[in-house]
C-alpha cells in the first residue's frame, strides 16, 4: 500500500476543504441517520473532532508503521460498547472518510491514491474481522 499516496491524499483535501470535520460527519449522518443523536453530548463539535483526528492517526499507522492502530481500535471497541456503538459500524466510519478525503481533493485524487486508500479499507476491513473473531 502507498503511504505517500494515502498521506498526499490528506494533505491535499485537507488544503482544498480545510477542516474535514463537517463534511465527514455530514456523510456519517447521511448514510446512517440515527448517529446523529448518538452524539448528542457533544453541543460543541470537540467531540467528533477529537474522534476524527484519532481515527487519522489510526489511518496514518496502518498505512505505515503499523506499531498501534489494531491496539487503539481495540480499546474504542471497547469504549464505544459503552457509548452503545455497534462495532459493525467501524468499517463503515473509515469507508465515509475515505469518501470525504476523495470529494475534497477533487480533481487532484489520483489514481495511486484511489489504491492507496482502497489497499487501506481493505486492510482495515481484514484487521476488524480478526478482532472480532
Ligand atoms: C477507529 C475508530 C474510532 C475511533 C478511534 C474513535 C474515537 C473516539 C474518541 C477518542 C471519542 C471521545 C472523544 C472525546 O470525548 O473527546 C469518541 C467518541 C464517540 N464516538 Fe468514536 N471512534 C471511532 C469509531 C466510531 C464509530 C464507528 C462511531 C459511530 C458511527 C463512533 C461514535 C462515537 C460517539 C457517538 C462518540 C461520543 C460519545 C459521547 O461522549 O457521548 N465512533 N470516539
Amino acid at each position: 500500500m502507498s503511504l505517500a499516496a494515502v498521506e498526499a491524499s490528506l494533505a491535499l483535501a485537507a488544503e482544498r476543504g480545510g477542516d474535514l470535520t463537517p463534511a465527514v460527519y455530514a456523510r456519517l449522518f447521511a448514510r446512517l441517520p440515527q448517529m446523529e443523536a448518538e452524539f448528542w453530548r457533544d453541543r460543541s463539535g470537540a467531540i467528533r473532532g477529537e474522534m476524527l483526528a484519532r481515527v487519522f492517526e489510526v489511518i496514518l499507522d496502518l498505512a505505515g508503521p503499523r506499531a498501534y492502530a489494531e491496539q487503539m481500535i481495540g480499546t474504542e471497541y471497547v469504549t464505544h460498547d459503552a457509548y452503545g456503538i455497534p462495532r459493525a459500524l467501524f468499517p463503515v466510519f473509515f469507508a465515509v472518510v475515505a469518501e470525504a478525503v476523495e470529494a475534497a481533493c477533487g480533481d487532484g485524487w489520483t489514481p495511486a491514491m484511489a489504491d492507496g486508500w482502497a489497499a487501506l479499507l481493505a486492510d482495515i476491513d481484514a484487521m476488524l474481522g480478526k478482532l472480532a473473531a
